[in-house]
C-alpha cells in the first residue's frame, strides 16, 4: 500500500517522525529515501526524539553508522549509505546484524540501495521536494507486507488526531 502526506517545514517533519515511531516496535526496519536535503534525517531526530535517544541526532554520512542504546540492550541504529557504492560495501558495514536483531530499531537513509537485497518486510519512506514551496516536502510511504500495511493505517489515524499539522 501506499500513503502521502505533506510536510509544510521541518518542524511538521520532525512532528510526523515522532507520530510514525508510535508505530514502531523493536525489530523493525524503516528505509528512507530521497535526494539529499530531503528531510530524511530530520524524520529520524524527531522518531528519536520520541524514543528517548538521549542525545541529538545527527547525519551520519562521515561514519556511516550510528548505533545509540536505549536502556541497555536496545538499540537504536541510523545508518546513511550515501557513501556506499556497491552491496558489498554496505554488507561490510555489518548493517545486516542489526536488520536481524530484535532488540533493534534501524533506520537507513538511501536504503533503495539495499533494497533488492531486502528479505524481510520492510517500510520505505520517499521524501520528495515539492516545486511550490522552499519549506514543503512529500513523503510517500511504500509498504511490502500485511504487517506494514496494518502499521501504517494505525500511523494514519493517528495522525488524524494530531491538530497541529492540519
Ligand atoms: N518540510 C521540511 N522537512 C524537512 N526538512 C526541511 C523542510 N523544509 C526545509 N527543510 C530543510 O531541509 C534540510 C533537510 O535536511 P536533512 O533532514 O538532513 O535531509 P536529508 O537527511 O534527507 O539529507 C534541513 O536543512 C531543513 O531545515
Ligand atoms: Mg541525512
Amino acid at each position: 500500500m501506499q500513503f502521502e502526506i505533506v510536510s509544510q517545514n521541518p518542524a511538521s517533519t520532525g512532528m510526523i517522525g515522532s507520530i510514525f515511531s508510535r508505530i514502531l516496535r523493536f525489530g523493525d526496519t524503516v528505509l528512507l529515501t530521497g535526494e539529499l536535503g530531503a528531510g530524511k534525517t530530520t524524520f529520524i531526530a524527531g522518531c528519536a526524539q520520541r524514543l528517548k535517544i538521549g542525545s541529538q541526532i545527527s547525519s551520519p554520512s562521515f561514519t556511516i553508522l550510528n548505533l545509540y542504546t536505549i536502556k541497555g540492550r536496545r538499540k537504536f541504529v541510523h545508518a546513511d549509505l550515501y557513501r556506499l557504492d556497491s552491496i558489498d560495501e554496505i554488507l561490510n558495514i555489518g548493517i545486516q546484524d542489526y536488520i536481524y536483531d530484535k532488540n533493534a530499531i534501524v533506520f537507513i537513509e538511501w536504503g533503495d540501495r539495499i533494497l533488492d537485497y531486502f528479505k524481510m518486510p520492510y517500510i520505505e519512506i520517499g521524501f520528495e521536494y515539492l516545486l511550490s514551496d522552499e519549506q514543503a516536502r512529500k513523503l510517500v510511504f511504500r509498504s511490502s507486507s500485511r504487517y506494514w500495511d496494518n502499521k501504517i493505517e494505525i500511523f494514519k489515524t493517528n495522525l488524524k488526531k494530531c491538530k497541529s499539522l492540519e
